[in-house]
This record gives structure tokens, C-alpha cells and sequence, in this order.
């Protein structure tokens, strides 16, 4: 169990928090190191050229690091929605093959493969939410020889409900399908053990979990996938690109690995060097420590919202950094409003409210949220 950390965050006393699902907030370190990186681009003569490498390459090993992949696996990428769209560019395809999705899932992970569905005639097959939230066994349920390739969260974006990734791609691979993750709302706070999960692409926003910048992501691509074609077309991952003076000696050859997808202008100057504290300080705490203090947290508010009619998912069910709380006959309109007025930050998605903490958050945050609540309710 960690304590609490809300000294490294900049957040008053007065403000309840729990929303990381939504953003997660920059530690002090992060924005410290936000603004080196601001006031560095007014300065541009203390720029260097090897400074279009060195943050972006400590970035792409600290997000190795988290994930247990070689620094190679990994592209540099400025949103989910970027990563996505180059793992449903490189999948293979065949005429009424099947995309397996699930119902409400996040949008960049729909659209995608829509527009791919579209181009070569494939179909999307939705898995629809089952009544008991067990999505790992109507997943299994779904996955047949018609299933090309299942693109899939963690974690349901608007509840939490857990999906057992291991035993998914287990089945993946029997029927000779792939595997996309968006991780978006769960890596950084939860522990996923890519070598027994073995996705083909995983994807993950930075502004979340990551506690990093927003217009920052990373992804993993497996190795059999380092061949595939980029979503665009820049100098900097192209082999030998260290030469500024020889760049117009234009080469087929991309950097190693997966950096062949990285975006243009990877070298951000501001916010590379946002993300880098960020993963630091997530490396240092550890995830499975982050999962077991998060998961202390959100049972003690589930279990205290029984008595308000507020039902979650079961332990085994749901992610342990997020919980979902919903209500028969479902929440009241005004429910953000009010909370907000008493500065508490949640957020509602679908019919679940969802409580997502972070280190930051105390006992006096759980105890003013129920304090809320059960004046509401
Ligand atoms: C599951 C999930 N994926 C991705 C994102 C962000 O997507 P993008 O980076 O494409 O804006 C979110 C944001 O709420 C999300 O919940």
C-alpha cells in the first residue's frame, strides 16, 4: 500500500477528486519539467540536434519498461485514435471476416475499424453487454473462425468491468486472430502481462493513467508487425535521420522496430519531457503497488455506497483503480451538478457514475464523496 501522495500533485485541500478516468492530473515534477520544455523552444539556439532523439528515445524505454517489451516494440504516437488507426491499417482482412468489438466501447476504437470494415468488406460483430458484466466469458463466446481480429480495452471505459485479456487472446490465437488493445483506461494502474496477453498492437492515451500530457501516446507492436506501413510518411524515422546535413539523401529504410510508426514532430519539446517525469514517478511507485492502494480505495467507497442503493460490480468483476456505481431506477439528472457545487469531481458515462482515484486522493475525499451523496440520494 502506498500512502498518500498528494504532496507531489498540485491539488487545494478543498477540491475531491476522482476522475482520472476523464484526466489524470500532472504531478508537480511533470509540470516543472512541462515548462523546461516550453522555455527551451523560446531558445532555440540551445537546441541541438541530438536533442530531436534523446527525450523521445528515454521515453519510448521508460514506456518499454512499464510494459516489459524492448524499447523497439514501441511507436511514439499523439493519441489512442492515431495507434488505432495503424493497427486497423495493418491487420489483415478478408471479405466477411469479423472485427469483434464490444457494445459502448470507446469511440476511438469503433471508427477504426469501421472505415476498415468499409474498405474491404469485413464486419463488425459487437459483443453486447451481458446482464451479470462477466465480459470475459461472452467474449470467449463470441470468438469463432469468422473472427479476424478483436480489438478490446482492459477495462470497460464507462464501468470498469474487467476483461481477462490472457484468456481472450489465448482463443485469439487458437483461431488464428489477432489482438488490439486499447489500454487507454487501465496501463499505468494496472498490471498487464504482455507476455501472456501477447497482443499484436497496444495502444494507450498518455493524459490518463499515464499521468501524462494530453497529445501524447504510446504504442507496442509486436515484432512480427515491424514491417507494417506507417499512417504518414516523416523524416525523423527514417534510417539515418541523426544526419541533419544528409536528409535530402532520401532512403527507404526506417529506424528499427516499431519507430518506423512513430508520428511526425515525436521530438515534442514540450511535452516529451512531460511524459518521461510522469513514467519516472508511475516505474518508481509500481503498478501492482498503484493497483492494490487504488483497489483499497475504491472498495471501501463501494462498500460504504450499499447503503445509499448504489450497486458496483463484484471485486472479481471490475478493475481495481475503477468503479462504476449505479443506482435502480438510475441516477438523478442534477447528480454532477451538485457534486461539483460541493467541489467533487466524478464523472457519469452511460448509466454508471464513475469513481476513479488516484494517490492523490485521501480519506477525507472518500469521506466527503459519501458525506455528498448521501445528501442527494
Ligand atoms: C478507452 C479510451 N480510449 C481512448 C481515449 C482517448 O482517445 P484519443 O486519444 O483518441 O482521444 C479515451 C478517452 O476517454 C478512452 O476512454
Amino acid at each position: 500500500m502506498i500512502p498518500s501522495q498528494r504532496h507531489l500533485f498540485d491539488i487545494p485541500d478543498e477540491i475531491t477528486y476522482f476522475n482520472c478516468a476523464y484526466m489524470g492530473p500532472l504531478l508537480k515534477t511533470a509540470r516543472a519539467a512541462g515548462h523546461m520544455g516550453i522555455d527551451r523552444k523560446s531558445t532555440p539556439w540551445t537546441v541541438a540536434p541530438e536533442d530531436f532523439f534523446t527525450e523521445s528515445e528515454r521515453a519510448r524505454s521508460l514506456f518499454a519498461s512499464l510494459i516489459g517489451s524492448a524499447a523497439d516494440d514501441i511507436a511514439l504516437i499523439p493519441s489512442a485514435s492515431y495507434g488505432l488507426a495503424i493497427a486497423a491499417k495493418n491487420i489483415p482482412l478478408e471479405k466477411g471476416q469479423k472485427i469483434l468489438l464490444l457494445e459502448d466501447q470507446f469511440p476511438s476504437n469503433v471508427y477504426c475499424w469501421q472505415q476498415r470494415a468499409n474498405e474491404c468488406a469485413a464486419e463488425i460483430k459487437t459483443v453486447p453487454t451481458p446482464a451479470d458484466y462477466d465480459w470475459t466469458s461472452a467474449v470467449l463466446n463470441a470468438i469463432d473462425e469468422t473472427v479476424a481480429v478483436a480489438a478490446l480495452p482492459h477495462n470497460h471505459w464507462t464501468d470498469g468491468a474487467l476483461l481477462d485479456l490472457v484468456a481472450i487472446g489465448e482463443k485469439l490465437r487458437a483461431q488464428g486472430a489477432k489482438l488490439v488493445l486499447d489500454v487507454t483506461q487501465s496501463l499505468g494502474a494496472m498490471p498487464l502481462a504482455l507476455p501472456r496477453v501477447k497482443p499484436d498492437f497496444l495502444i494507450a492515451a498518455a493524459y490518463k493513467w499515464l499521468l501524462g500530457p494530453y497529445s501524447v501516446g504510446f504504442m507496442y507492436v509486436a515484432p512480427e508487425h515491424h514491417g507494417g506501413e506507417p499512417l504518414e510518411y516523416n523524416w525523423l524515422n527514417r534510417k539515418g535521420s541523426e544526419d541533419f546535413a544528409g536528409l535530402v539523401d532520401y532512403v527507404d529504410d526506417y529506424q528499427p522496430g516499431a519507430q518506423r510508426f512513430d508520428m511526425g514532430e515525436r521530438a515534442n519539446f514540450a511535452l516529451m519531457p512531460v511524459a518521461v517525469a510522469a513514467l519516472e514517478q508511475i516505474l518508481d511507485w509500481g503498478v501492482a503497488n498503484i493497483q492494490e492502494t487504488l483497489s483499497e480505495k475504491t472498495r471501501d467507497i463501494a462498500a460504504r455506497c450499499e447503503g445509499l442503493g448504489l450497486t458496483s460490480l463484484s471485486d472479481d468483476k471490475r478493475a481495481g483503480h475503477f468503479l462504476g456505481l449505479r443506482r435502480k431506477g438510475g441516477l438523478p439528472g442534477n447528480l454532477l451538478e451538485r457534486l461539483r457545487a460541493d467541489n467533487i469531481l466524478v464523472s457519469v458515462r452511460g448509466s454508471s457514475m464513475r469513481i476513479t482515484p488516484h494517490l492523490f486522493n485521501n480519506e477525507t475525499d472518500s469521506d466527503r464523496l459519501l458525506a455528498a451523496l448521501e445528501k442527494i440520494l
